[in-house]
């Protein structure tokens, strides 16, 4: 396949498919099948479902084509977005923080990332001796605890590369084009062997009956932050790859079929991992390691158990790729943008410290537990601030530049393709990045941090 470029010379995406299947593939990764579980988990469950919901719909939707038309518009990197449509140099600040926050993702991301590469290989050569509850619990642990994972962090890093160093069309669209739909396909295949387990009923009660009762600060922050980092926003991710659309894509299409999919595949990782928890006997609440605790099991009990593991692993390997590609991607085009590196240039700085910082991730849940802050593990503060802090903060700011700094003309031409189809909804896009988007997470931020 030809790198495609557009008249500016930059790179597109070939097709409006392979602008879907990017934005997807950006999108779902380990945030849906690892951290969604997870984060449900301990916030309630049903409870924490529907805050998510609302918070993709209202925030995450008009964000993210807030940042489709920061990157359409402009053509440009995170950084060079800013600056494209702002002369006041404060706005690069948001562009710095975007990179830095790409950066601590890219940490801790490589790290699970490594885990799933290591189970599937080990999945693969049958290694994988997961007996009971307390076995997977155990092998798990040893997993995590020693060396093995920082080999696993860099051979996933390499990967990454590899992809990132064949450039747009050659290495990030065909990769997703192919392995995307492929892992709806494996995910519904889990869905329907959940049915048949004694704590489905339990699973779908504690995943979609809400209790209103658990929803507190902690809940709103944790589904606010899930919503960003699923979606891949408040970082200029989306701003990168939509500089890679053509002039045809439908921004807002594009936007919720992204949000959709993002979400569909969310819960269906949910229908998989709580009916297994409540048959397994497993915490809903056990936190970050939920689900490569309770999966082993339910492969341990299929029939051909070793060759699931080692698909689902394998295709979830793949989802993290094309979302730590995006990730790096980010700070790639800053540096062939701003700094005018060579892509080869360009992808080895942004891998390399990519790498530093992932290995100090895994040694800090392992060999190096000093590597902490506050005697929480450097792996946990990257994630905490990143999500939580970083992303919310990023998405405020190009809400409220895209809503307040960007004429309104130009959204709807870029909403429209120049008024080639009709946008009735440009009114209320605008509201929500000027007011709702904004305050709400403003207010989401002071609301957990105890200051109202
Ligand atoms: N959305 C991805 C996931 O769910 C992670 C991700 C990719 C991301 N690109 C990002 C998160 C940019 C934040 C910002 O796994």
């Amino acid at each position: 396949m030809k790198e495609l470029n557009n008249k500016s010379g930059r790179a597109v995406f070939g097709s409006r498919f392979a602008a879907i299947a990017t934005t997807v593939g950006s999108a779902v990764g380990l945030g849906n099948i690892w951290r969604f579980p997870y984060e449900a988990g301990s916030h309630g469950g049903g409870a924490f479902l529907i805050c998510y919901f609302a918070f993709a719909i209202m925030i995450g939707v008009p964000v993210l084509i807030a940042e489709f038309i920061m990157g359409r518009g402009s053509r440009s990197d995170a950084m060079g977005a800013y600056a494209y449509f702002s002369k006041a140099k404060g706005w690069k600040i948001a562009g710095y923080l975007a990179v830095l926050a790409s950066i601590l993702i890219t940490g801790f991301y490589s790290v699970v990332a490594g885990w799933t590469l290591e189970y599937c290989v080990e999945s693969m050569f049958g290694m994988v001796d997961f007996s009971s509850p307390e076995a997977g619990h155990r092998q798990f642990l040893e997993m995590t605890a020693g060396w093995q994972p920082v080999v696993w962090t860099v051979v996933f890093s390499l990967c990454n590369f590899y992809v990132l160093a064949r450039g747009v069309t050659k290495g990030i669209e065909r990769v997703s084009n192919i392995l995307m739909p492929l892992l709806f396909v494996i995910l519904l295949v889990f869905c329907v062997h959940s049915f048949m387990l004694p704590g489905f009923g339990e699973g779908m009660r504690f995943l979609f009956y809400p209790d209103f009762s658990k929803i507190d600060s902690s809940t709103l922050l944790g589904a606010l932050g899930q919503a960003f980092f699923s979606l891949s926003l408040g970082m200029g991710c989306m701003i990168t790859y939509s500089s890679y659309f053509t002039d045809k894509t439908r921004l807002g299409q594009t936007a919720m079929t992204t949000m959709a999919l993002d979400s569909a595949v969310a819960v269906m990782s949910g229908v998989i991992i709580f009916p297994a928890v409540f048959s397994y006997g497993f915490s809903p609440s056990a936190g970050p390691t939920l689900v490569f605790e309770v999966l082993p099991n339910i492969f341990y009990r299929m029939a051909a158990g070793g060759v699931w593991s080692t698909l689902f692993f394998l295709l979830l390997f793949v989802a993290s790729l094309t979302s730590t590609i995006s990730i790096t991607e980010i700070f790639t085009s800053v540096l062939t943008d701003q700094y005018k590196f060579s892509r080869k240039k360009a992808t080895m700085t942004a891998c390399g410290i990519g790498i530093v910082v992932s290995i100090l991730c895994a040694l800090s849940l392992g060999p190096c537990r000093s590597l902490a802050i506050g005697g929480t593990p450097l792996f946990d503060v990257l994630d905490y601030v990143a999500s939580n802090i970083l992303m919310p903060l990023g998405g405020m700011l190009c809400s409220i530049f895209v809503g307040w700094v960007i004429d309104r003309r130009y959204i709807r031409e870029q909403l429209t393709d120049n008024g080639a189809y009709p946008c009735r909804w440009l009114r209320p896009l605008v509201f929500f990045l000027r007011w709702v988007c904004p305050v709400a997470i403003l207010l989401i931020f002071l609301d957990s941090s105890g200051l109202i």
